[in-house]
């Protein structure tokens, strides 16, 4: 399905949200494009790229209407390389906590990395000229989605800040490639260094705006609601909104649950900082944290990227439980328990990663 790996984990069909297994990333740096997560609220858009418009208004002096021609012609090409995590990645391991009814419950694959090209938002806002009250872009798309209330298309902002500074680009190709259709086709924002929710796919509109979106996702969902509150009762401005991403790790091989054999087990996964931090070290522990060992960090391809990393460990005959944290450019690192961080929309689990192996002869 949409050109999907066949050993995808397929949380539904309809709208398609799905994730590879985990052991699937640690293969690559830039995921292919077969084994990239894709995450949707509603059904999948075809949109014709011949006839397709991008309108730039709202708080500006120049409202534009770019077609694909006029973006790829008029404005600068940008490349750069970007990790995408949703803010539901690892929500697994807190719906083990305690149920989260309604979400789906995601493993470590919803993060992926991908090489975009297309043009800088600077570049097209610039030309259309910010008025000096303008303090949030946002972003709207055709998706419709049943899951919002109301049922209303998909749509996010992000700060003017980020959005003129912060390396975001307007997509039209990702890994090369012709952006695809479930990814986003014709054109799709990439806000590097923020959750997933904010990369708009199937753009068709950006708006200059004093106030953040009060669409359904930007207002209502994708906010960290305190452990007590009712999701249900949850209403536009409650909770924190979630911006840049907070640091976090997974084991990615052994899987959790795989039986090794005595001898060396080669243990792999990704480490990302989110935006403005890289990530500086990622630990391995075999005795659930009294003493560490520091894993080997693969290639920083960019400021916008994750880092995988890998160690190699002799486990002793029996269950093993394998735990990882990263520490971040800024000192900060990861908390123990996904008891401690769980959220009623189980939200950034950034909670140690832990695989649980059983080593026999
Ligand atoms: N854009 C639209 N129009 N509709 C959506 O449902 N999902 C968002 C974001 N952009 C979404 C969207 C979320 S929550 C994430 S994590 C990313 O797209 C996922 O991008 P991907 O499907 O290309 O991996």
């Amino acid at each position: 399905m949409w050109g999907k790996r066949d050993d995808m984990v397929v949380h539904g069909s309809e709208p398609y949200n799905a994730e590879a297994p985990p052991g699937a990333l640690a293969d690559h740096i830039l995921t292919p494009l077969d084994t990239f997560y894709s995450r949707n609220h509603g059904p999948v858009p075809d949109l014709d790229p011949t006839s397709w418009r991008l309108r730039v208004d709202g708080l500006v002096e120049r409202p534009l209407t770019l077609s694909l021609e006029e973006l790829r012609s008029e404005f600068s090409e940008v490349t750069l390389v970007a990790t995408l995590q949703c803010a539901g990645n690892r929500r697994a391991g807190l719906v083990e906590v305690r149920d989260i009814p309604g979400e789906d419950p995601w493993g470590p694959g919803a993060t992926s990395t991908a090489r975009w090209s297309g043009v800088g938002l600077a570049e097209v806002l610039a030309r259309a000229g910010l008025f000096p009250g303008a303090a949030h872009i946002a972003f709207a798309a055709p998706d419709v989605s049943e899951l919002a209330d109301p049922p209303q298309p998909y749509g996010a902002s992000i700060p003017v800040a980020k959005a003129v500074g912060g390396d975001v680009l307007l997509a039209w190709a990702m890994n090369d490639r012709p952006l695809p259709r479930a990814h986003g086709a014709p054109l799709r924002v990439v806000v590097p260094g923020w959750i997933g929710a904010r990369s708009v796919k199937w753009l068709q509109r950006v708006t200059a705006r004093e106030e953040p979106s009060d669409n359904y996702f930007q207002a209502t969902a994708y906010r960290l609601l305190p452990p007590e509150a009712d999701p249900a009762k949850a209403g536009p401005g409650d909770g924190i909104s979630l911006g840049p991403v907070v640091l976090n790790t997974a084991i990615l091989s052994p899987g959790d649950g795989a039986r090794t054999w005595p001898g060396l087990t080669r243990i792999t996964g990704y480490a990302y900082a989110g935006d403005g931090r890289t990530v500086a070290r990622v630990d391995v522990s075999l005795d659930g944290g009294d003493t560490w060992m520091q894993a080997d960090l693969g290639e920083q391809v960019g400021p916008w990227a994750w880092r995988h990393w890998h160690t190699t460990v002799e486990l002793g005959e029996g269950e093993t439980v394998i735990v990882a944290r990263a520490w971040d450019s800024a000192g900060a690192t990861q908390p123990e328990s996904p008891r401690h961080v769980w959220n009623p929309k189980g939200y950034a689990n950034t909670s140690w990663s832990r695989a649980r192996v059983t080593c026999a002869p």
